[in-house]
This record gives C-alpha cells, structure tokens and sequence, in this order.
C-alpha cells in the first residue's frame, strides 16, 4: 500500500513487523571523488574545485566516528571516472524480508547517465556479503536508493520520496516485492532533491526535517508517523546539509560540523550530535547520510 496523505493511513506503526537496526556500514573511498559536472544545484560553481588532501582527511573522520560507535566499516574502493561513487546510499537500497530474514538490495537506477555505471560495483559488493541483487525493470525510469527511500527506525515501513530523482512507480513495486507500506512524500525544493537532505529518521518517534522541502500533504505525514518532529532552520539545512544527518543508534546523531540550533534542537530532544567535517562534499552536494550505507 502507498500512502500519499495523512487521512488515508488505516494502519498503526506498532503492527507493522519489527526491522532490527542495521550494525554494519558500508563506505566508498573518495580516491576518485570530484565535482566533474552538475546535476544538482549545490555543484554549481564547485566543478574542479575540490582539495583531495581534505577530503581524504574527512573520509577518514568519517570512517573513524563510525568505528568508534562500534559500528562494523566495510569498503567499496572509489573507482576512477565515476567522481560521486563516494554517495555510496544512492546506488542501492538494502532490505530485511520480515518473514524469511533473507536480506537483499533493490539495485537503482540512477537519474543522471554520469552515475550509472556506478550501480554494477555496488550489486557485486552486496553479491559478496550474501544478498539477493534484484534489479528494477525498464519501466521505472529511475530509482536513487537510498537517497530517496528511507527505513523507519525498526519497523517494515519505508518512507519515499519522489519529485527530482526518482519516479514514483518504483514505490508500487517496492510495496509489492518487499510487501512494505510506503509513505509518499513529494519534494518541491530543488535544493532538497533527495529525501535524505530534507529528513533524517532519528529513532522510531523521532525525526530531524526541513519542511520547505514538503508540501502539505507530506508534511502531514511525516507528523502523522512521529510523534517528535524536529525542524531545522532553513539556512542550516539549505547550505550545511543539517538534515543529511544519520543517527545509526537512536542516540548519536553524525552531523555535519557548524549547524548550532540544529544541534540545539537535538539535545533538547535527548539526542548527542557528533559533528563531523563534510564540507568537501557538501561541494557536490552531499554530506552524512548520502556518504554511507547501513546494511545488516
Ligand atoms: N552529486 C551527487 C548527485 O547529485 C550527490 C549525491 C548525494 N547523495 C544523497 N544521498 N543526497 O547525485
């Protein structure tokens, strides 16, 4: 079932079959990474700019707060000619089946024809760790993983956004194979092109959001599905990425450095915001949440 407003939901959060936190990540060294051209607008201007030195060094950060969460890194090797590899959320979407706990990943099917080739190295990763590989078919025109489609925090319900890089049929197909509900979400903001820079899932209450990025009837739902909503200033979220924020344990929130009231937010709300440095990224526009992907 795809849900589109609040008045339509019929069902409760607490029947729907319990999803275990993921306890592995998967990063993707940014040997390759640059900004060689631009399809969004946070690229504008930053083609050829990026200083590698830097970004390894913030990689390394990155990589290093995971491990000391106690969190399992696994690595894909960057490869040369496919500069935004390094958004490894994008390619992929991981699921548990909640009957049979066989594990999986829905293979994307990226927008922009520059990041394509990028999926087959993804399927090969998740081939080795045991996942079924499924590929969408010709009539999605395109799906962008896990920048779009989002787990709620312990429960068999996805969250879907559509509007700038993924084309929502791909939602009837994912309710159908992975017998999920989705809840639609439409995004009117083209600085916010991917769900994960507009909302962040903190835990299975509460969630970090920017609501430009919504129109009425999303933002219905997502107060509809958490009983916290957490707003972060527009400033914050529009040029510092706040809400591409990725809370892995229900406690700690990675977040990129510089975003004070969002942080503010989040402490009053119980959570401990970890900052961590980005901004080389941010140049492609991307930050947290898009540079890793959580698997079980
Ligand atoms: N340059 C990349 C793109 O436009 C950045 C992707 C960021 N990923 C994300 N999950 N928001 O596709």
């Amino acid at each position: 079932m795809i849900y589109h407003t609040a008045s339509d939901v019929d069902l409760s959060l607490a029947d729907l079959p319990p999803l275990p936190r993921p306890a592995r990540v998967l990063l993707t060294s940014p040997d390759h990474f640059e900004v060689a051209y631009v399809i969004n607008p946070h690229m504008a201007g930053h083609v050829g700019t990026v200083d590698h030195g830097r970004a390894r060094t913030q990689w390394q950060a990155l990589r290093e707060a995971y491990e000391a969460l106690g969190i399992e890194v696994h690595v894909v090797p960057g490869v040369k000619g496919l500069p935004d590899m390094v958004f490894c959320a994008n390619q992929t979407l991981p699921y548990r089946h909640p009957l049979s706990e066989r594990c999986g990943v829905i293979l994307s099917r990226m927008h922009a024809p520059q990041r394509r080739d990028e999926v087959p190295h993804f399927a090969g990763f998740f081939r080795t760790q045991g996942y079924d590989v499924r590929p969408l078919p010709e009539t999605v025109t395109s799906f962008e993983g896990m920048g779009d489609a989002l787990w709620h925090p312990g429960r068999c319900l996805l969250w879907g956004g559509y509007g700038f890089r993924t084309d929502p049929s791909a939602y009837r197909l994912l309710t159908e194979w992975l017998g999920v509900p989705v809840m639609a979400l439409r995004l009117v903001d083209p600085d916010f092109y991917h769900l994960d820079t507009c909302l962040s899932v903190l835990s299975p209450t509460a969630a970090l959001i920017y609501p430009g990025a919504f129109d009425d009837d999303g933002l219905a739902l997502i107060r509809h599905g958490f009983e916290h909503v957490l707003e972060a200033p527009e400033e914050e979220a529009r040029h510092n990425f706040a809400c591409n924020a990725h809370c892995p344990d229900g406690r700690h929130v990675l977040i990129q450095r510089g975003s004070r009231e969002t942080n503010r937010i989040l402490r009053a709300a119980g959570f401990e915001p970890v900052e961590v440095d980005t901004d080389e990224f941010i140049k492609a526009g991307g930050s947290v949440f898009c540079m890793k992907q959580m698997f079980w």
